[in-house]
């Protein structure tokens, strides 16, 4: 493993007993983040149900390292209240992460209807659910950098209160959701009237995320890997776009770290909070690129498509400094380090290995870092 210089801040430990039998309802579980988060909270003995449609693709982490036990799966559909609200009332959780979506910009363009319906009314529908479970105290809704207006703080880094936009309509439906879990919040949830439910929301913004088992079409790093498993020369859409990389397991540390918080004090918690990498890990695709093809070795290369794509947003940065200091939360990997872990994982399923316990073993590690 590539090592790295520790860090001066220190972050949050982080409390493995907090959670363990805590009943958590994970929406989007087949995902790529739903299974990293999954793993993460079976290996801390909570109590598990997932909720979201089937794996979004035929090779899939969810189903490669899906355990026979320590998780109910329920496949469904966010855009259904009826079948949502039932699943959540039954299992009773306390803490709720929304992660169900529909993910990518490409598609959104395609398909911009199943966008707004999964993304917006889909997490209305959630809300709407843990109205009616009252059980629930701690709810974070997954969002993403791309929520932002890009005219707004883009220079520094967009900060939590920058207003919302989006001009793809994926970009646009998570500004939506951000706009409903406010509302939301505001009409029904929190102390005060009896009408309101108790449960603490908050949204959680971050940017690209890489790590092992991404299968997701046109993300640079599973289309690298691809190319590289098939010995192929990977092609690259726009090697100039700068976005800020962080490995999977950097936003899903703010997630549990944010539902803690949200769980034991409630409402300071209960807002939008950021959790980008380093400014420096915010590369040019090509640095990317070029980056993982020498940690791969030999037969690895990439050029530039021809072809004309879709405008997406050109630079994103997201300013992070208000979950370090009140959550202390921080990025512990830097890009360099992230890249040689997918290239780890990567090797390791080319090679056969037991994809469970190489995922586990990361997780294990990523806990060991300062
Ligand atoms: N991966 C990234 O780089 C990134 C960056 C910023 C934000 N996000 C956000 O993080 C979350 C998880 O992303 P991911 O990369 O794991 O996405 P993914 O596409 O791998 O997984 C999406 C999950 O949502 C489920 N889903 C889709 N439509 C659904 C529906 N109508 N009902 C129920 N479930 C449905 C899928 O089955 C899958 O489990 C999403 O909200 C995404 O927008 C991801």
């Amino acid at each position: 493993m590539v090592e790295q210089r520790a860090n001066t801040l220190e972050s949050v430990a982080m409390n493995p007993s907090f959670w363990k039998n805590k009943k958590v309802f994970v929406t989007g579980h087949t995902g790529f983040k739903g299974a990293w988060l999954s793993a993460w909270l079976r290996l801390w003995e909570a109590e598990l149900l997932g909720f979201s449609l089937a794996p979004p693709t035929k090779k899939n982490l969810y189903t490669l390292i899906k355990p026979k036990k320590g998780i109910q799966s329920v496949l469904g559909d966010v855009r259904n209240l009826k079948s949502l609200s039932a699943s959540m009332r039954r299992f009773k959780p306390e803490i709720v992460i929304h992660m169900a979506a529909q993910s990518l910009v490409k598609k959104s363009y395609e398909d911009p209807l199943t966008t707004y319906q999964t993304n917006v009314m889909g997490t209305a529908n959630l809300l709407e659910a843990i109205r009616d479970t009252k059980s629930v105290r701690s709810v974070v809704v997954v969002t993403s950098d791309k929520c932002y207006d890009e005219n707004a703080g883009a220079k520094n880094g967009h900060l939590e209160n920058d207003p919302m936009g989006g001009t793809d309509p994926y970009s646009s439906s998570k500004g939506c959701a951000e706009l409903v879990v406010k509302s939301y919040r505001a009409a029904f949830f929190g102390s005060g009237t009896s009408k309101k439910h108790a449960a603490a929301i908050a949204t959680a913004r971050a940017g690209n995320v890489i790590g092992g088992g991404d299968w997701a079409e046109n993300r640079l790093v599973p289309d690298a890997i691809r190319s590289f498993w098939g010995q192929k020369e990977m092609i690259i859409r726009n090697p100039n776009a700068i976005r800020p990389w962080q490995h999977v397991l950097e936003p899903l540390s703010g997630y549990l770290l944010l539902a803690e918080k949200l769980y034991r004090d409630g409402a300071p918690y209960a807002q939008g909070w950021n959790f980008g990498p380093k400014p420096s890990d915010a590369k040019p695709v090509s640095w990317v690129a070029d980056r993982l093809m020498q940690l791969w070795g030999e037969g690895a290369q990439w050029k530039k498509d021809g072809a004309f794509h879709p405008k997406e947003t050109h630079i994103l940065k997201l300013n992070c400094s208000k979950s370090m200091s009140r959550l202390g939360w921080k990025p512990k990997m830097n890009l360099e380090l992230a890249l040689s872990w997918v290239v780890e994982w990567s090797r390791a399923y080319q090679d056969g290995a037991s994809m469970d316990r190489v995922t586990e073993d990361q997780i294990k590690q990523y806990l060991k870092l300062k």
